[in-house]
């Protein structure tokens, strides 16, 4: 239940208890100030600090006890109408005595038209209590709230009296909000807060907001944040990929409505190792601007075994409150393998997995890596799992260039300097990591001899390396035939 009118439809139908899960409680005390006007019913408030204080309209205090159970017995024995709000309950909840005076009051509760409300940040509540019980959630605000809170903070902290926010490219201002969303209103404050000095509110600025809400969410979780993302700029080649992926970005972040297009949900890599899997799955978050969230398969199994499920279920809810966000899941195999002899825990984190992916509703896209197909579950990589399963093959000649001019423009070389068109032959074979390692090698090849680096050089060192796809050819031909009639070329 996410509006105000529910609050008061759980009161006015008499349930005897309600519980409200939240950090903001000062809104909640609010909804609950209007409900009690409506109802016209009075509100007291209870705290271990303050005891019982009515704050409705008509004030009146009471000799009330700070001690929660003779707190609930004076509740009982008022039999007067009130709704009952107990801040911070939590703790004392698991008292028989409290659990029974709770029950004693619900019993007559209708009778004298009692509510109470057990406010807190978490509670558990006892079984005996459950059936007496309703829930309110308050809902989280909606990007147009974000946006004025983030305003108002902005505003108010400015001694010109300008808001800061207002001189925010359109993009940026999108960004923020949603990479706001999912938090409550005192939460989103506290981050504002954080860049009320910041001259220029940019990109980095955005990675800073995901990574504190990354923060304030995540609670031992195995989803861990990645700082570091990529841009398409940083890749050579996968130009289907990237166009395939830049059509889709307004509509996933629903700046734009396409008819009959469903909102995009995940893509599979498949690939030989070093082709730049890893790589294009970080220029994913990078190119749409939002949080990439990289699930930890060895963590998920070696530190927390016989919790794997729970995990993973927490990691996806995590995921679902982060949204929007890219879920990346590298090389998938390793965590959901067929033929693992873990007692069938890893089928039973494969069924996790695609019920999420089936039922999800958020915002969230899945990316998912793999180098080898051969121990992925073939329910994976059924029809409608993934939008689409891209293979990415070893680079032609001229990604090989392109490939060539990424690293060494990135290490301060110009590639006016070198051939090439030698070059690109020379690798042949080679994936965007082998080339990457030989442009590394070569660079301290040259530290102890010219301190140039020279074509030559370059080369020497293309010629000394034995590509992956040579010593292990069959693997990469068998792969490549499977991809064949299943897959989209990424290149
Ligand atoms: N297509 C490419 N363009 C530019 N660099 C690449 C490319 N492919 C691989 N690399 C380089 O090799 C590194 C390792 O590649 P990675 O993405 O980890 O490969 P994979 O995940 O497919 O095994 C990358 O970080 C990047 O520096
Ligand atoms: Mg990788």
């Amino acid at each position: 239940m996410y509006d105000p009118k529910d609050l008061i439809t759980l009161i006015k139908s008499h349930t005897p208890i309600i519980v409200v899960e939240t950090t903001d409680e000062l809104r909640v005390l609010d909804l609950l100030h209007y409900a009690s006007d409506v109802l016209k019913m009075r509100l007291l408030k209870w705290s271990v600090v303050a005891g019982l204080v009515n704050i409705g309209a008509q004030r009146e205090t009471y000799q009330s006890s700070l001690e929660p159970t003779e707190m609930l017995r004076e509740i009982w024995n008022m039999k007067n109408s009130g709704i009952y709000v107990l801040l911070d309950f939590h703790p004392y909840i698991s008292d028989a005595r409290n659990i029974r005076l709770l029950k004693e009051i619900a019993l007559t509760a209708g009778r004298y038209r009692q509510t109470i409300i057990l406010l807190s940040q978490k509670i558990e509540l006892p079984p005996e209590l459950m059936v007496y019980t309703g829930k309110f959630e308050l809902a989280l605000p909606d990007e147009k709230m974000i946006q004025s809170i983030v305003e108002n903070v902005l505003k108010k902290r400015l001694p010109s009296g300008n808001n800061q926010f207002s001189a925010v490219s359109p993009e940026i201002k999108k960004l923020i909000v949603k990479n706001l969303c999912g938090l409550s209103i005192p939460e989103i404050e506290r981050i504002t807060q954080r860049f009320i000095n910041i001259p220029d509110i940019t990109r980095e600025v955005i990675a800073d907001i995901a990574k504190s809400k990354y923060m304030i969410l995540n609670k031992d979780s195995v989803l861990s944040f990645e700082y570091e993302t990529a841009d398409f700029d940083d890749i050579g080649g996968l130009t289907k990929l990237k166009q395939w992926l830049q059509k889709r970005r307004a509509i996933f972040l629903k700046e734009k409505k396409i008819q009959g297009s469903d909102v995009p949900k995940g893509i599979l890599l498949l690939g030989v190792q070093g082709s730049g899997k890893s790589l294009a799955a970080k220029a994913v978050a990078g190119a749409w601007g939002i949080p990439l969230l990289r699930l930890d398969f060895g963590a998920l199994y070696d530190k927390y075994i016989g919790e794997t499920e729970r995990r993973t279920r927490e990691a996806f809810k995590m995921s679902d409150r982060m949204a929007p966000c890219v879920l990346w899941m590298d090389e998938i195999e390793k965590g959901i393998a067929t033929e693992n002899s873990d007692s069938g825990v890893s089928h039973r984190v494969l069924s996790t997995l695609l019920t999420w992916m089936a039922e999800r509703k958020s915002c969230v896209f899945l990316v998912a890596t793999a180098n080898d197909i051969q121990s992925l579950p073939a329910e994976l990589m059924r029809k409608g799992r993934f939008d689409e399963i891209f293979f990415v093959d070893l680079p032609d000649t001229n990604i090989r260039k392109e490939i060539l001019t990424i690293h060494l423009e990135k290490r301060g070389m110009s590639v006016k300097d070198f051939d090439l068109d030698k070059l690109a032959h020379a690798c042949e074979g080679f994936s965007g990591a082998e080339i990457e390692q030989s442009v590394v090698s070569a660079l301290y090849a040259m530290s102890t001899e010219s301190g140039i680096l020279t074509n030559d050089i370059l080369l020497q060192e293309m010629k000394a390396t034995k590509p992956l796809s040579i010593v292990m050819a069959e693997n990469v031909a068998s792969l490549r035939e499977w991809a064949k009639d299943r897959t989209v070329l990424a290149n």
